[in-house]
Order: C-alpha cells, then structure tokens, then sequence
C-alpha cells in the first residue's frame, strides 16, 4: 500500500526520500510527496499527484529542497480520491506538526468531528490529517513533548498505523509511532532513517530496529529511543538485514504470489473492519476497544430503503473475479433470498439485456480498470440501473463510474494471479450478503450477529492452513508432471474448483478443468485414466455423499484423488491418497478457507516446473482491452 521513508543525518535528505521511495514504487501508489527541514526553518512540503517521477522533476530530483531532516510518502488512496491535496505530508496549523502515515484510522470521522468542536478545519479528505491533527490538539492542549502527544493520541485512534512526525520545536528530529503497519529504523553512521518497509533504505544500511506493536520512537542523527505507551523507554536488539535488495521488496518471500497469498489474512480484516462498525469500549489500560458488531454501508452509499427494493442482482465480472460472483451467488441468494444472475463481462455486452430499474448490477473488478465490466457497468448505466463496484483500486474507472462503491482493502496486488485481492472481493460479498438479508427480513439480529462475528475468526483460520504448507508442497511435487488436472464439486464447493482450477492453469501451464461433479457423466468422465489427478471439494454438509460417489467413480477408473474437506470429516480419507484439511466455519464461509490450499497447489506445481510465477505467460494484471 502506501510507504514511507525518513532520514536524519549530515547528508541532503531529499535526494535519499526519493531514492527510498522509488524502492518502494512496487507496492503501488497514485502520489507522493515529503516535507525537509533545514535547521530551525519551517517545513518546505512538495507533493504531486501521479509518479514519484513528478515529484523528482518538481524538485529537480530533490536538489531545489534544502535540509537534512526530512520525511517522504507514497500514498495509495483509502480515504479521499488520488490528489495533490489528499498526499502526504500534513500538516497542521503553522506546520507545527507535520506527518506521514500508512494504515486507516478507524475512528477518523470521529476524531474529526471533535477535532473540529476544538476549532480545527480540515483541508483533505484523509484519515492523516485528522491523524495528524489529533496528535497537534494533545500537543498544545496538554503542552506536553511529543512522545506524549503521541502516546495520548494512539490510545484515542482505532485503526492500524505507522506515523512518522516532525514537530516545529524539535529541528533535527523525527518522531514515530506504530500499530499493526510495518516500520523499521535503519542506523547509520552518525544518521538515522525510517521506512515502512526494508528495502528503501538498504542501500544506506543494514542495521536495523523492528519498532514494536503500540511503541514509539524519537530519531535524531544516529541516535534512536524507543517508548512504551507509558511513555517508558524500552530497549530493543539491533538487527542485521541479510536479505538481498530484490527479496527484500518480497518481504522476505521468493515470489510476489506468496508474498499475497500471506497477505490474505490482513486483506479480508482491513476490508471487514471498512464496514463493520464495533461499538466502543475501553479497555484497563484506557485504550478504546472493539465491542459488538453491525454493518454500516454508509461508506457504500447504499441506504436501506434501496436495499429492500432491489429485485434482482445481476453480478459482471471476468475471470477470478467472476467466480468470486458464482460464490456471491449462492450465499446472498441462501441469506437475502434475492434471485442473484452471474454474468461474465464479456458476454453481458453482447446479448439482449432484461434489465430492470429495480435491478442493481454489480461489477467486481480488482483494477477497476477491465475493459469488458467497464462496458458492462456503462450499458447498465445507460440502461438507467443502478450499479455498485466491488473494487480495490481507488479512484479506478470502475470505481469513479459506479453508483456505489465497495472498496476492498486488499492494497497493491503485483503477481498476475490474483489472490488476495479474490478473497477481499468474497468477504465483501459475504458482507452484502448478511446486511441484504437482515435488511430484507431474511435473515434474523441474531444470525446476521453470529455471521459477522463468525466472518471476523477467517483471517486467524487462513493464518493456520498458511502455517501448514509444507504437506501442500509435497503434494504439488506429486502433481507437477501431470498433463491434466481435474476439480471437483458441488454448490459452492464447485465455485471453489473454478478458481483452483484456474490459480492451476494460469501459472502452472498444467491443463485443468473444474467440474460440478453432477456433469461427470456428461462427458468428461472420458478423459479420466491411470494417474489423472482429480481434486475432489468436499465441505457443503449437505453435498458430501454426492461428491464422494463422484470420486469414487472417478478413483475406480484410475485417478489419483486429493480430497479437500473441513475439519472432522475423516471418511474421506477411505477414498482420497491424500486428504486436506481446513478449519470449521460457517458452510457459506468455506470459499475462503478452501481456496487458500488450492492458491497455494497452483503455486508450488509452477515453482516445481521452474516458472516464471508472478508473471505467467501472455498474461496482464490489469486487462484494459476487450
Ligand atoms: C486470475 C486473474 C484474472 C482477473 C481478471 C479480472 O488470477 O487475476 O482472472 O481476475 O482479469 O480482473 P479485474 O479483477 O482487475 O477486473
């Protein structure tokens, strides 16, 4: 997502922020901007909207901005579209605080509407600048230093974030603060820098500090104190960075794709907590804390008057985004009861389109930026229906078109498979779901309660099948030689096969094939001989007979049989040469826990036959032509 990078220290820092940033231009971003001091002289802050490049050619590559104090960002846009006026840094009134951050404030209308009781007026439409307001307003009310200021600020936020700030009172000196968003503190010769992520500043150092959960730090040139919330120091281990640079932008993994597949969890909690308001409560210690749950689509823009009219959803997408739609479509149908139609892009155009204005369609695109769901969102709209995006790229064509927005918050996806960007469009799904249905009176409070609280345990679930791998790996060398692979299920576990089936195909350039297992007979059977692999889906209480027959009858001619099933359902075992196991959830949940093993098969068999796996052949991330 965003990034940041900081520097103290005898050197020009300009130069060295940008240099940073560019290190940091994998992750994606739509501005950028940083703000240096020369000695006690006020801030002097540059941003532009679009590439780094503008903001190097805005200040001659850093060399028309004086000063070796200095702060730099990369924004991607969360809160307010991608401008000039929403980059960072911000500052307050007299640039008496100025700051970076990565991460969404939760509680940022909150904290605003307070901020602005105080007197403050707000200029961006960003979380940073009440962010940076709040730590400004404990500044001056309290007079206190600035590690209290932070300190009182960081028990009122809710929300992740790693802030980087300057105070007018404290030249030479860069103060931090974090909470659930990476950053670092690098170390070098009489000079300190920041950076949300390692390999900004590994061409200057290799000695780091991994500042903690809810600690704070004040850097000054080569010196660095660490703070509890307290506001106690606290001493931490100096680290050797080994990696090299290219890893390094990998987060340590040897691949972007595995680097998302792990990102999954943080994906799917950042987008449910976009929407799902906890009401507060305050913990021992003073901090606010989450308390029980309910939808807000506010941020959506949809009401619930127009929820309850709706008379048919008629989803558009294309290719993993389109079989998050065939998920969707059993799950809103099962929960809200409304008649849910599943269309790819490419096709929607081109038909005779029964459309009606009491119709919402709805485009899931994690670009933004297909040109078959564009077309399809425009020839709704020319249609006068009313359409909502799910997408996660902000401010994208899609995004800006649509009539509602559903931003997932997947940030920056870089393999071509998608991944995480597929299971942040399902929770979104899930989400529409449970709010359709308990507006529409299909679903109870306490189902709809249960639902959400159940939805908030996935990420800690991924987390677990990601922490047992390795028996993935190994089957994938068994899978690797194969010629055809074949996916197999029913309801929504077949939802689950297509985009296995795909996450296979598209990297490993192993033919597959996903199946409802009803449809065996009907022809493809055939193909099954000696050693053909058939991954069987198996995690619908109600449909399990059914696929295991489906299996049985293909085992009997040959196959070799992987069963995927949640946990307890051992019988599988009797028919499968190798089972795979993921935790209970709700039934209509299992897509999310399902396709993280079949991600990470897809993976292992392109890696096994030494392919090129973030970037498949004849394959682009974002498919702007029809
Ligand atoms: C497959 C994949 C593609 C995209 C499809 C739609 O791993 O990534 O199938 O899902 O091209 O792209 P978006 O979501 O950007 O509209």
């Amino acid at each position: 997502m965003c990034g940041i990078v900081g520097y103290i220290g005898k050197k020009q820092a300009a130069p060295i922020l940008l240099d940073g940033l560019s290190k940091l231009e994998y992750r994606g971003y739509d501005s950028a901007g940083l703000a240096v001091r020369d000695g006690e002289k006020d801030p002097v802050v540059v941003k532009a909207k679009g590439r780094l490049k503008d903001l190097s050619d805005k200040t001659a590559e850093g060399t028309t901005v004086f000063g070796c104090c200095g702060i730099g960002h990369t924004r991607w846009a969360t809160h307010g579209e991608p401008s000039e006026n929403n980059a960072h840094p911000h500052v307050s009134d007299g640039m008496n605080v100025v700051g970076v951050h990565n991460g969404i404030i939760e509680n940022y209308q909150e904290l605003k509407a307070k901020m602005i009781r105080k007197g403050y007026s707000f200029y961006s439409d960003t979380d940073t600048e009440v962010a940076i307001k709040t730590v400004d307003y404990y500044y001056r009310k309290y007079g206190v230093g600035p590690i209290d200021a932070l300190a009182k600020t960081m028990v009122r936020v809710r929300g992740s974030y790693a802030l980087a700030v300057m105070f007018k009172d404290y030249p030479g000196e860069i103060f931090v603060a974090r909470k659930d968003s990476p950053m670092i503190i690098g170390l070098g010769e009489d000079e300190t820098y920041v950076a949300s992520d390692v390999p900004a500043i590994l061409k200057y150092t290799r000695k780091v500090y991994y500042i903690g959960n809810l600690e704070m730090a004040r850097l000054s040139a080569g010196q660095v104190t660490f703070y509890n919330l307290d506001g106690d120091t606290v001493e931490k281990p100096l680290t050797e960075i080994t990696w090299d640079a290219e890893a390094a932008e990998k987060g340590g993994y040897e691949h972007f794709m595995m680097k998302e597949i792990h990102e999954q969890p943080k994906a799917i909690l950042d987008t449910i907590n976009s929407v799902v308001r906890f009401a507060d409560g305050t913990a021992s210690d003073g901090r606010t804390v989450a308390g029980k749950a309910s939808i807000d689509l506010s941020s959506v823009g949809l009401t619930d008057e127009e929820i309850r009219k709706f008379r048919q959803i008629h989803i558009v997408a294309c290719g993993s985004a389109y079989h998050v739609g065939i998920a969707a479509q059993y799950v809103i149908e099962d929960l809200a009861g409304v008649p849910v139609r599943v269309e790819l892009g490419s096709e929607f155009r081109y038909r005779t389109l029964l459309l009606d204005p009491d119709d919402l369609v709805v485009i899931i695109s994690q670009s933004g930026e297909t040109a078959d769901s564009l077309a399809a969102l425009r020839e709704s709209k020319e249609k006068g229906v009313r359409t909502l995006a799910i997408v996660n790229v902000v401010g994208s064509s899609i995004a800006r078109e649509a009539d509602y927005v559903f931003y997932t918050m997947a940030g920056p996806e870089i393999a071509v498979a998608t991944t995480k960007a597929y299971s942040a469009q399902l929770v979104s799904c899930y989400i529409l779901g449970i709010q359709f249905g308990l507006v529409r009176g299909t679903l109870s409070q306490e189902k709809a309660d249960r639902l959400i609280q159940e939805l908030s345990t996935l990420p800690g679930k991924i987390a677990r099948i990601l922490e047992d791998k390795e028996r993935l790996q190994w089957f994938a060398s068994k899978l690797s030689p194969a010629h055809d692979i074949f996916f197999l299920g029913r309801g929504l576990d077949y939802a689950i096969c297509m985009e296995g089936s795909l996450k296979m195909k598209e990297i490993s350039y192993v033919h597959s094939e996903a199946y409802a297992g009803g449809e065996l007979k009907h022809g493809t059977i055939s193909l099954i001989e000696e050693g053909t692999p058939v991954i069987g889906v198996l995690t619908q209480k109600d449909l399990i007979e059914k696929t295991i027959s489906n299996m049985v009858e293909v085992g009997s001619r040959g196959a070799y049989l992987m069963g995927l099933t949640t946990n307890g359902n051992f019988s599988i075992e009797d028919q499968a040469d190798f089972t795979y196991y993921i935790p209970r959830t709700d039934e209509h949940f299992t897509p999310s826990l399902a396709v993280v093993p079949l991600q990470l098969l897809g993976y292992y068999v392109a890696c096994a036959r030494g392919l090129d796996v973030d970037k498949p052949r004849n394959l682009a991330k974002s498919v702007t032509v029809e």
